[in-house]
């Protein structure tokens, strides 16, 4: 079954595409159900017992269990498999694109005109100074070929259509109709957590496609919901999507680690799935960007991506920074977010994680013995004592 919602830029899929994009989904669903499970048991049975028999010890390091597993035919058979998946995934999806890219940008186009008539559709501010961060323009971001910003002609939508249709597939459908699940699990647990607070101001870092960003816009629909991207055909695509589904957002190209925006004008600033591609570098200026951005009790959520304790583990989420063109996930996973929150300037008693189940079935949770959980890098800005004096007198 294919359940993804229909909106006017997504792409239309012939009978042979559409055959040809299910059979890629069922593909990954069958390496995520029933073929990656015999990679811990190759580990467990065969090959650890072997390393404690020559060396008197368990591995220390997922590095160590790398060095070993890395000639195991088992691993070998399903890493081969899984990286062919990823090639097969895009390449399904190019072809519906490409066929379909005049008019798709033609539509966005034409939404974009709608928007600027009207004073509720939201807006799109594209800057074509912006310098594309080097952890873009060096590498195919997880091998979708030109990443997010390559625009392969005038007003260019065709990476956000790539992607749209293509993270679908990646995630065989878990990440519901709209693509929208991480933005469902950050705006409900902020509803659940803070349930007297109600946002005037939002800000979604790095959206792509809009498809997280959306869901803030239905859960406070009072807010002015803004968004920002490096990279402009996933903000034009973005743009569309959402004048088509009718939540207004202010979309605008910007690089998190330093915006336009004006000092602590923001009660909410989100992200999901960003940071860990980004450099390490750059890590600690978005964090930094982020506390700028906050009104004083303002509160800043980045989800992401799974950081297991298990050593095991650790070696097999690795396999997207080696195989799948996700060098920065690694850095990311090890960094210690907590302490660069803290030392970007939020109160230490502030920061904390919080972990988001992303609801998905044991089938497309892949490798991930102990769950597929998010966790979400949260931290209030203190507000000044004078404040904190008036609010308590309150
Ligand atoms: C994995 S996608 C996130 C997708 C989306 N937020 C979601 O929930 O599915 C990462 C996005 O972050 C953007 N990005 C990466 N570094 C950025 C930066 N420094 N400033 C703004 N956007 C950035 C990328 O262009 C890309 O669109």
């Amino acid at each position: 079954m294919d359940a993804q919602t229909q909106h006017d830029v997504l792409i239309e899929r012939s009978l042979d595409e559409q055959a040809r994009q299910l059979f890629v989904k069922d593909f990954r669903s069958h390496l995520a159900s029933q073929v990656v499970g015999g990679v811990p048991v190759a580990y467990y049975q065969v090959e650890l017992p072997k390393f404690v028999a020559a060396n008197g010890r368990p591995p220390k390091s997922k590095d160590e269990i790398r060095q070993f597993m890395l000639t195991n035919p088992y691993y070998q058979f399903w890493s081969g498999l899984q990286r062919t998946s990823q090639e097969m995934m895009w390449d399904s999806v190019i072809d519906s694109v490409e066929r379909q890219a005049p008019a798709l940008n033609a539509r966005a186009k034409t939404l974009a005109a709608k928007a600027k008539k009207s004073t509720n559709l939201g807006s799109l501010r594209l800057n074509p100074d912006l310098e594309i961060p080097r952890y873009h323009t060096g590498v195919d971001i997880h091998i979708q070929p030109g990443g997010y910003h390559t625009e392969f002609g005038a007003d260019d939508i065709s990476a956000g259509a790539i992607y749209d249709r293509g993270v679908h597939i990646y995630l065989m459908g878990g990440m519901g109709s709209e693509n929208d699940s991480l933005g469902r699990i950050s705006s409900n647990w902020f509803r659940l957590e803070h349930p007297n607070l109600k946002p005037a101001r939002i800000l979604d870092m790095g959206c792509t496609t809009g498809n997280s960003t959306l869901p803030w816009g239905r859960m406070f629909p009072k807010a002015e919901l803004h968004a920002i991207d490096v990279a402009a055909p996933v903000l034009r695509y973005a743009h569309a999507r959402a004048v088509s589904l009718g939540i207004p957002v202010h979309f605008s190209q910007q690089n998190a680690e330093h915006t336009d925006f004006e000092d602590e004008c923001f009660d909410v600033i989100v992200s999901h799935i960003m940071l860990h591609e980004t450099s390490n570098k750059a890590l600690p200026k978005v964090l930094a960007e982020s506390r700028r951005l906050l009104k004083p009790g303002g509160i800043m959520i980045h989800l992401e991506i799974p950081r297991p304790d298990d050593v095991f583990e650790k070696f097999m989420f690795d396999w997207e920074a080696y195989n799948n063109n996700e060098p920065f996930s690694m850095g990311c996973r090890e960094s210690d977010l907590i302490g660069l929150a803290r030392e970007a300037g939020f109160d230490p008693e502030k920061v904390t994680f919080a972990q988001a189940d992303a609801g998905l079935s044991s089938g497309q949770r892949n490798y991930s013995a102990t769950g597929f959980l998010f966790p979400m890098l949260k931290a209030e800005k203190s507000a000044p004592v004078s404040q904190q004096r008036l609010r308590k007198a309150a």
